[in-house]
């Protein structure tokens, strides 16, 4: 058990949330990371609002733990979306890409925690504010879609900068990191790299071995020159990306080189066209385990990391 402002929101043993991954993280992931005594979070983007319903639904029957689910906010359904999400009452919602404000009243009212995606203080303030429950600020080590600042300096600028809980994410792969993010004053974290790794999760066998192999420097940025920067496993796909970008292509062609290859890199297995987003944390991520071996070795490295943390103060 570990006691902080993140536990005792959700409600929930360890402060460890398993960030939406698009493809990957369904119920069978979710429940898992819920029942391990964390929160699991099903991803919504690329995916039908009726996959969503029944999502919620097989997660609900795996576990009676609390578990989240995540809104894209330029997705084209997010109405029908949100309501599926408040008729199944799911404990939280975290959401990035748009402004979140305009959709806090009616998740609040279903009794949903609203927990965004925030990249800058400016923006922490205005959502705490506004009554946002938490929030993640995840730095540009992370896989998938990132921003421009990285973990350490988000924790440095926004937590002393407000009240509600802040969940720190990106390039935390091991308990080290998890103490690393408490010690600078978050209430837990948030990791999707790791629980890549995990026999619940359902990417591509050719994904999760890619990823055992690669080491700190093979993940790259694409797009960020044009601010959709996204970090995956260097490959053909984005090798191609990158091309195309540095001489100059039109946003319509980058877009097109992309389209559907999260879904090709983590559920069909191609790992050389499509996409294998993950963080920069490597070479830690070296062995499949299930999600409840992954969430004990954790806790157990982060109060080792913590203990001895505390040794270094001497008289
Ligand atoms: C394969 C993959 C897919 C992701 N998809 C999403 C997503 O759909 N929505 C989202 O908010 N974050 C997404 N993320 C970010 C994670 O939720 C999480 O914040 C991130 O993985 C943390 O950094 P880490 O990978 O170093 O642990 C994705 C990350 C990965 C690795």
């Amino acid at each position: 058990m570990m006691k902080t402002k993140l536990t005792e929101l959700l409600a929930i043993k360890y402060p460890i949330i398993q960030g939406a991954m698009a493809w990957v993280s369904e119920s069978v992931l979710t429940s898992a990371v819920s029942n391990a005594g964390g929160a699991g979070v099903i991803a919504t983007g690329g995916r039908e609002v009726s996959w969503v319903g029944e999502e919620i639904k097989k997660t609900k029957e795996l576990t009676n733990r609390p578990f989240g689910v995540n809104m894209m906010l330029k997705d084209k359904h997010i109405d029908e979306l949100i309501e599926v999400i408040c008729e199944e009452k799911v404990a939280f919602v975290t959401m990035g890409a748009g402004n979140p404000i305009p959709y806090f009243d009616r998740l609040k009212s279903a009794g949903i925690k609203v927990i965004p995606v925030i990249p800058n203080v400016k923006l922490a303030k205005r959502v705490e504010e506004n009554g946002a429950d938490a929030i993640v600020i995840e730095g540009m080590e992370a896989g998938g879609h990132i921003g421009v600042l990285t973990t350490m300096a988000l924790m440095t600028n926004i937590i002393p900068r407000v009240k509600i809980p802040v969940i720190a994410a990106g390039g935390i792969s091991d308990g080290r990191g998890v103490a690393a993010a408490l010690v600078m004053g978050a209430a837990g974290v948030q990791m999707g790299s790791r629980f890549l790794l995990t026999t619940e999760c359902q990417a591509h066998q050719k994904m999760k071995d890619s990823i055992i192999k690669a080491t700190d420097t093979d993940s790259e940025v694409t797009g960020f020159s044009r601010g959709h920067a996204v970090r995956g496993l260097r490959n053909k796909f984005t090798q191609e990306y990158l091309e195309q970008e540095r001489s100059g292509a039109v946003q319509e062609i980058l877009d097109k080189l992309a389209t559907g290859t999260n879904r090709l890199g983590a559920l069909v297995g191609d790992i050389e066209n499509g996409s294998v987003q993950v963080g920069q944390s490597l070479n830690v991520l070296n062995e499949i385990k299930s999600v409840s071996e992954v969430v004990e070795e954790l806790i157990e490295q982060t109060k080792t990391a913590l203990n001895t943390a505390s040794v270094l103060l001497v008289e």
